[in-house]
């Protein structure tokens, strides 16, 4: 099977990752969009547009199903991209929302960027207690690799969440800081990467990994290797 997987940078590469583990006999085309992020700013209309040619992009690539990796598009985008277009598309949030509905956990927190928090995705579907905080900060820290000034948005994002059963990693590229973040709450709260809730993929084909890049320098190519250990066939830029 040939699976396309997009965000709006490397955080997507958290659940590319996790696909290659799990999923290995598959080719993997990744896009993301670096040349555009952050994502969780923008307005719906523009991430319309963006989130449109990607997957113009990967169905051009000939890829049969598509992972949208970014809790911004699952959140806002992934029933207009399902009607849209003519191709199984998967979001990354509602498994996520499946499993916590079944799952024991009572009091759950969701981070995640502005524009998934506003779209309530989480609240409007999970039939617990559902507290959600907007961590804009994260990303472009992330991406900058400038883990140092995390620590100083811990208290503002984190405090109020410390009460909670469970927290939804709500955007993929919190994994990246998963750690981090489980430190600061003296490892004492399960932290949900939502990749882990991901299933029922096929896994019966030829094994290959092309990554493709709105904008690419030294430092996203440090950050993707930092992310993904296992074989990588090509890294590309595309306009
Ligand atoms: N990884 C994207 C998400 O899951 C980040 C969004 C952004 O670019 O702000 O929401």
């Amino acid at each position: 099977m040939k699976i396309g997987v997009f965000d709006s940078g490397i955080g997507g590469l958290t659940v590319l990752k996790r696909l290659i583990e799990k999923y290995p006999n598959n080719e993997y085309i990744y896009y993301g969009d670096t040349k555009n992020i952050p994502y969780g700013d923008k307005t719906i209309d523009e991430l319309k547009v963006l989130s449109s040619n990607i997957v113009n992009f990967l169905i051009k690539q000939e890829v049969d199903m598509i992972v949208i990796a970014c809790g911004t598009i699952s959140s806002n985008l992934s029933g207009y991209l399902k009607e849209k277009y003519n191709i199984k598309i998967i979001d990354i949030i509602s498994p996520v929302i499946n499993y916590l509905n079944n799952a024991n956990y009572e009091k759950i927190g969701v981070i995640a960027t502005n524009a998934t928090i506003n779209s309530k995705v989480f609240s409007n579907n999970i039939n617990k207690k559902v507290k959600e905080v907007a961590c804009p900060k994260f990303v472009p820290l992330i991406e900058n690799n400038d883990l140092s000034e995390l620590n100083k948005c811990f208290n503002a994002y984190l405090d109020d969440l410390k009460d909670c059963d469970l927290i939804v990693l709500g955007c993929t590229h919190y994994p990246i800081i998963k750690e981090k973040i489980s430190e600061y709450l003296n490892n004492k709260i399960k932290l949900l990467d939502m990749a882990e809730c991901i299933n029922n993929i096929s896994n019966d084909g030829i094994k290959r990994v092309d990554l493709y890049f709105s904008k690419l320098d030294n430092k996203i190519l440090s950050n993707v290797n930092s992310i993904i250990k296992e074989k990588i066939d090509s890294v590309n830029l595309v306009m």
